[in-house]
């Protein structure tokens, strides 16, 4: 780089830190045009990269045309995204890394009014008096519904660490339907939901959904044994995935992370990094193994029918053990615990069904956990269960998450390296039997910075495609223009379609995402018009707009037609219980109308076809002009009703 490019960009951060760019990376970004409001840069440093790695170019070109979705043409892939703490998911278009919708779970969102409107409220719920029972959330993991191995474009579970709640998204309105409250447990982070039944082989499809609690606490949690930390638990928790009811729980030893199942249904995994069930972080490090904790679902279904259960305080759900000396008999046990290396992060399926990738985040390994030999323990053909590991290759320092291709290789993010390692499953295995030819890490692409999860384009299905991965990073640091101290993430794309890793593009995300999958496009099929019929509530006719009213409860009915409401006023009286029920009568694609009403914290919208409603008391005498929040029409403004509130 040439001494004017080292030099600082109207005070920003040192341009010199761009060294640490990947040339490939930029070579490809500068060649998509990606950057228009860039341009500048673009000219004043795209040169370089090209002078000084001549090789890279052509990589970086042949990679460029993978990004470029021109105006006027989609995506090929949708990704979903956790937010985290934000506590809705996210929709991206990819390649290009459009943000198209934010999906409101668990927190609140006065563009679409979830968390205002009386719908949402019942989904989220409330307390006593009416207000949410939660404002907060932390979306960690995205899983859709699968059948047959694959997605089935139904919908998509995700987790709330905070509170611990399971909430199921629809995938053709794209929006929450169910949120379930898991009992006994404190940070709920993996979630998975199961591919197939475990007995019946005709129900190839989700029926269950597995969530893992991460911290133990007294049980039940109701003041008592507080200091006694040796008797704190955790347990994995069964939902099932129609009624979102909760199934059943198993009490472990040790605590739950990440969560995985297999794909004829017989397993569910967690990662375990707290065996020794510490409080304290140099407690849940002090041993050298931890482990990868199975589940037969099978049998633990059977041992509840069969009444072998208890319950933890006032709560209903069944509780199976599940703990180590509970389960000593192989033949008989609910549980299997794998010996694995400190501390591991992540556990992920192979899209082949045969085996479990579980790193050690605290040992520079990533664990192969076969499973015909997990099935084989629970036979009680091994003789330990740390048999059931077939490989376990040193791969880098601080492995997370695994992603997996369709030619038998797995992508792994290193934590601490701040890469992306490229190993192949049968070189690990035959290097683990001996082979001393045989060498399992293939490639390391360096991403910015410090990645956290990655996943590969359908590669959580036997469908997996091998064409892109992606690494949600920690860090961006210097990537992107400075927006202040809170800086935005990374979500670098890869393309792994050829026998080197290839940075394509460095996609910003809003804080704070924590894992995503990538679907293929005609896998979901959305509606773009809700009918009518779907709700109770809808004002099906215009004439039926008007005032009901019983003691201090008023009813408002209201439909909206662009540009305007059926009322163009009403009146209620200072003290009112108001309930406004809109239902919009616009069929048009894309003509969604808002509903705002000043100083009552009200604001909602309704897409074409849809009804919705809001509660909320009146006050203050006066005039309150109700107005459209949503662009829908050249009268848009005119679109109003007046609120009158008499004394
Ligand atoms: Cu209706 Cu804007
Ligand atoms: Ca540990």
């Amino acid at each position: 780089m040439s001494q004017h490019q080292d030099q600082k960009l109207d005070g920003q951060p040192d341009a010199s830190r761009r060294k640490f760019l990947n040339t490939a990376a930029f070579a490809g970004l500068a060649g998509a045009g990606l950057s228009v409001g860039l341009s500048a840069c673009k000219q004043e440093q795209a040169p370089a990269p090209a002078q000084n790695a001549p090789a890279a170019a052509p990589t970086a070109a042949a990679g460029a045309h993978k990004i470029e979705v021109p105006p006027g043409e989609l995506d090929t892939y949708y990704s979903f995204s956790s937010g985290g703490h934000s506590g809705d998911v996210r929709i991206y278009g990819l390649p290009s890394g459009r943000q198209l919708k934010s999906i409101p779970v668990f927190n609140v969102d006065c563009m679409s009014g979830w968390g205002i409107t009386n719908e949402s409220k019942a989904i989220v719920g409330t307390r006593p008096d009416g207000r949410l029972k939660y404002i907060t959330g932390d979306t960690h993991h995205v899983h859709p519904s699968y059948t047959d191995g694959t997605y089935d474009g139904k919908y998509i579970f995700v987790n709330d660490k905070i509170h611990s709640r399971l909430a199921r998204i629809r995938l053709d309105t794209m929006e929450c339907d169910k949120i379930t409250d898991l009992p006994n447990v404190q940070g709920f982070h993996g979630t998975f939901p199961d591919k197939r039944d475990p007995v019946d082989a005709a129900v190839n499809h989700t029926t269950r959904v597995f969530c893992g609690a991460e911290f133990s606490i007294p049980l039940p949690n109701d003041g008592h044994g507080l200091d006694d930390t040796a008797a704190y638990r955790s347990l994995f928790t069964c939902v099932d995935a129609e009624t979102m009811q909760v199934r059943w729980q198993v009490l472990i030893d040790g605590n739950c992370d990440l969560v995985a199942t297999s794909y004829d249904g017989k397993l569910a995994a967690t990662n375990q990094y707290n065996v020794e069930m510490g409080i304290h972080y140099p407690e849940m490090m002090a041993g050298e193994w931890d482990a990868c904790l199975f589940f037969n679902v099978a049998r633990i279904e059977e041992a509840v029918k069969a009444g072998k259960v208890t319950h933890i305080g006032s709560s209903k759900v069944p509780v199976v053990d599940g703990r180590k000396e509970a389960n000593a008999d192989p033949k008989t046990a609910l549980t299997c615990y794998v010996p694995i290396p400190k501390n591991p992060h992540g556990v992920n399926t192979s899209p082949d069904g045969k085996y479990y990738a579980c790193s050690g985040k605290l040992s520079p390994t990533a664990s192969l956990i076969s499973h015909e030999q997990v099935l084989k323990w629970f036979d009680g053909e091994l003789k330990e269960a740390r048999e059931a590991v077939v490989a376990e290759p040193e791969i880098g320092l601080g492995p997370l998450h695994t992603g997996f291709d369709n030619k038998g290789n797995a992508y792994t993010t290193l934590f601490l390296d701040s890469q992306i390692v490229k190993w192949n499953l049968d070189a690990a295995i035959k290097s683990f039997q001996g082979d001393k030819t045989a060498v399992p890490v293939v490639d390391r692409l360096d991403v910015h910075y410090q990645p956290g999860h990655g996943f590969t384009s359908m590669g959580e299905t036997k469908e997996a495609d091998g064409q892109y991965f992606i690494s949600d990073n920690k860090f961006s640091k210097d990537r992107f223009l400075p927006v202040g101290p809170l800086h935005p993430e990374t979500a670098q794309m890869i393309d792994i379609s050829g026998d080197k890793m290839v940075l394509l593009a460095d996609h910003s995300v809003t804080s704070e995402p924590h894992d995503s999958i990538v679907i293929r496009r005609d896998i979901i099929k959305t509606r773009q018009i809700y009918d009518m019929n779907d709700f109770p509530n809808a004002v099906k006719d215009p004439k039926e707009s008007g005032l009901t009213r019983e003691g201090n409860k008023v009813t408002i009915k209201l439909t909206s037609q662009a540009p305007a409401y059926s009322l163009p006023e009403f009146r209620v009286k200072k003290g009112d219980e108001v309930t406004i029920i809109l239902t919009n009568h616009d069929k048009v694609e894309d003509l969604t109308h808002g509903f705002a009403i000043p100083k009552h914290d009200i604001n909602f919208a309704v897409s074409p076809q849809e009804t919705k409603s809001v509660t909320f008391k009146v006050d203050q005498p006066g005039v309150y002009w109700c107005y459209c929040t949503h662009f829908c029409h050249a009268l848009h403004l005119e679109m109003r009703s007046r609120m009158i509130v008499e004394a």
